[in-house]
């Protein structure tokens, strides 16, 4: 960790897909996720995962909340510390393909959960920051949780983090034997499994504007890259 902290990494690198989208608007009941003092998330059971890559990000062991996510890797990675190897190896174009075998992979486990998280490998966010938003999110009707796009016929998230219940996941499940993957973008693509252009039906967290992936700064650190 005393790496981590004297760590200043600069690589500028822009995502086009921050800029000139449209969000639905912040639910006001979820608007802040950002107290300090951490909260336990009480009785409410998540699975946490994020799919790594030989392209995944060098420091995600940096950022705590992925020491409790599931790390999804391809069959024949070489990467360290996976907790599910898929049947397939993929690369960046076809993320959603490794989406898609993601989720079978846990619609076929017995173990239900109330919600499921994806992460980005890059996405830096403390776990009481997620614990709040589950909390929160679990006094709400709404089924999907993240910054919500809705420049498809359907919704989508903002790929660094999503959440959605679990009823969703049951339909998903339902959903995914008979679903074609058609596009390359995993977080698109999630958006047209869920399929729905419903408001009660998502939380729109401020997850692009305050949890962008890029940058970090407390009084200690410094990350930017
Ligand atoms: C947590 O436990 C309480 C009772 O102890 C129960 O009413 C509530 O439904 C539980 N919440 C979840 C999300 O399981
Ligand atoms: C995965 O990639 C390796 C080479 O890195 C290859 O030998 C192997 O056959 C591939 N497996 C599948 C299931 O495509
Ligand atoms: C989404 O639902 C509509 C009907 O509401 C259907 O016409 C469309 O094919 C569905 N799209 C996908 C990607 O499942």
């Amino acid at each position: 960790m005393k790496a981590a902290i004297q760590l200043l990494i600069l690589v500028v690198a822009f995502s086009p897909l921050t800029f000139g989208k449209q969000y639905l608007p912040y639910a006001p009941e979820l608007s802040s996720l950002h107290d300090t003092v951490p909260r336990s998330a009480g009785n409410i059971t998540s699975t946490v995962f994020m799919l790594r890559s030989d392209f995944s990000s060098p420091l995600y062991d940096l950022f705590a909340i992925h020491e409790r996510a599931i790390q999804v890797c391809d069959k024949d990675t070489k990467l360290d510390g996976c907790d599910v190897r898929l049947k397939n190896n993929y690369s960046y174009t076809t993320l959603s393909n490794k989406l898609v075998e993601t989720l079978k992979h846990l619609c076929s486990s017995k173990i239900r959960t109330d919600f499921y998280v994806k992460i980005d490998d890059d996405l830096i966010m403390p776990q009481s920051t997620l614990d709040n938003i589950l909390e929160k999110m679990s006094t709400t009707k709404c089924q999907v949780g993240g910054g919500i796009a809705v420049d498809y016929p359907y919704y989508w998230p903002v790929g660094q983090l999503y959440v959605f219940k679990r009823k969703m996941m049951d339909d998903i499940c339902a959903k995914l034997p008979e679903f074609k993957v058609e596009l390359t973008s995993e977080d698109i693509t999630i958006g047209s499994i869920w399929n729905s252009t419903n408001t009660e039906m998502f939380c729109s967290l401020d997850v692009p504007k305050n949890h962008w992936h890029k940058s970090y700064k407390d009084h200690r650190v410094s990350i930017q890259y």
